[in-house]
């Protein structure tokens, strides 16, 4: 039995958004822009999951916008945010998923400025630093709500006051943060806000971005009519409606706390087993997720001893032209490149069952002394 502890990079699919994927690929065929029967029982069917993946963040259906995924939200909104003429002035983080990061390296290529505000080595980037940062010609403010590698959630709501306030542009990222804390778009402040359905045990190749009534903002596709003009495109029916059912699946919170706990645990126990330090342990994070520098081991190897004991984490390291190199987040957190390279994240997720965690807690115990480098 396979032990999957790696939830934040994506989810299985619930049961319930297998059987609604199931149905609606053999059964809706038709497309949603179709006037006849076929048609209109495919347009039923993504104006409900409209609802409902707006009902998660507070949002009405009409400014969510289906998308093909978190990173396909996020260009969106980057580009769109600053796509008027002229230098622009935009700051974001130095912890974002690079879907943020590379679209604003881009748009900085192109000519415009940015900012890049550092986190804390808590994890948090402080909302008075982002302020101080922001300009009388700002025109966009990106920051994610949840870090993917640290759980660690972020200020937006302080942010998003202060940007409605000087009509600054406030985009979030709230991918890892959606179906695991409550939040609504109106209590952040924000104007565009991304989400993607497979880390809410939906499938990969759909996702929305929230488009706030009355925003200006350019389009980057042009084609027909669909969404709103804001995405053409032949809609994926049975894509949107599996992210509707898991919406409607990830309102009801009542996992988290269990799932916390759990998280709770396995770092107890590894404190016990070893010097450990739990990054994000003393601000606000996800409840399912754990990232733990074991001082000492190398975390490349110790992924690669949990895989082959059955249990899947996952490092924050990129791997790239066969060195692997330590993660930028944790990097720009202050930890030193050792301690990066030390560090794993274990994301666990509502189907995390306290038996899968006492194995894994056992496998720990049995393979992180095999991973000391010094
Ligand atoms: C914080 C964050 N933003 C965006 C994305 C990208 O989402 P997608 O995989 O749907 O493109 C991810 C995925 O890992 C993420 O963790």
């Amino acid at each position: 039995m396979r032990i999957y502890l790696d939830n934040n990079a994506t989810t299985p699919l619930h049961p319930e958004v297998l059987r609604s994927l199931e149905v609606n690929f053999r059964d809706v065929f038709g497309n949603a822009s179709s006037i006849h029967q076929e048609g209109q029982t495919a347009r039923r069917l993504i104006e409900d999951a409209r609802e409902s993946v707006g009902r998660l963040i507070g949002a009405a259906s009409r400014d969510i916008v289906f998308t093909s995924g978190g990173t396909e939200s996020n260009n969106a909104a980057i580009f769109g945010a600053v796509a008027a003429a002229g230098r622009h002035h935009i700051v974001t983080t130095q912890i974002e998923h690079p879907s943020v990061a590379e679209p604003v390296a881009e748009l900085e290529r192109l000519g415009h400025e940015v900012v890049r505000v550092a986190a804390a080595r808590s994890g948090r980037v402080d909302a008075g630093r982002i302020v101080e940062a922001l300009r009388p010609d700002t025109r966009l403010v990106a920051m994610m709500l949840a870090n993917n590698e640290t759980g660690v959630l972020q200020p937006v709501a302080e942010v998003g006051r202060v940007c409605r306030e000087r009509g600054i542009h406030l985009h979030c990222d709230a991918v890892q943060a959606a179906g695991k804390v409550a939040f609504s778009v109106e209590s952040l402040g924000c104007d565009t806000l991304s989400l993607s359905a497979h880390k809410m045990h939906a499938p990969k190749g759909i996702g929305a971005l929230y488009v706030r009534r009355g925003v200006a903002m350019s389009t980057h596709m042009f084609g027909g009519a669909q969404e709103r003009r804001r995405r053409p495109g032949t809609e994926n029916v049975p894509l949107a409606a599996a992210f509707g059912v898991a919406a409607k699946l990830a309102a009801d919170g009542s996992w988290r706390d269990g799932a916390a706990a759990l998280r709770d645990r396995l770092e107890s126990e590894m404190a016990n087993l070893i010097e450990i330090t739990v990054n994000g342990a003393d601000v606000p994070r996800l409840p399912n997720t754990s990232n733990i520098t074991f001082r000492g081991i190398d975390g490349e190897g110790l992924v690669i001893a949990l895989d082959l004991k059955g249990v899947a984490v996952s490092t924050g390291s990129a791997c790239s032209s066969g060195r692997v190199e330590p993660s930028p987040i944790l990097l720009a957190m202050g930890l030193t490149p050792e301690e990066a390279k030390s560090t794993v994240r274990f994301s666990l997720s509502r189907f995390t069952t306290a038996p899968e965690i006492t194995s894994a807690i056992e496998v720990l115990k049995e393979v992180v002394p095999r991973c000391a480098v010094r």
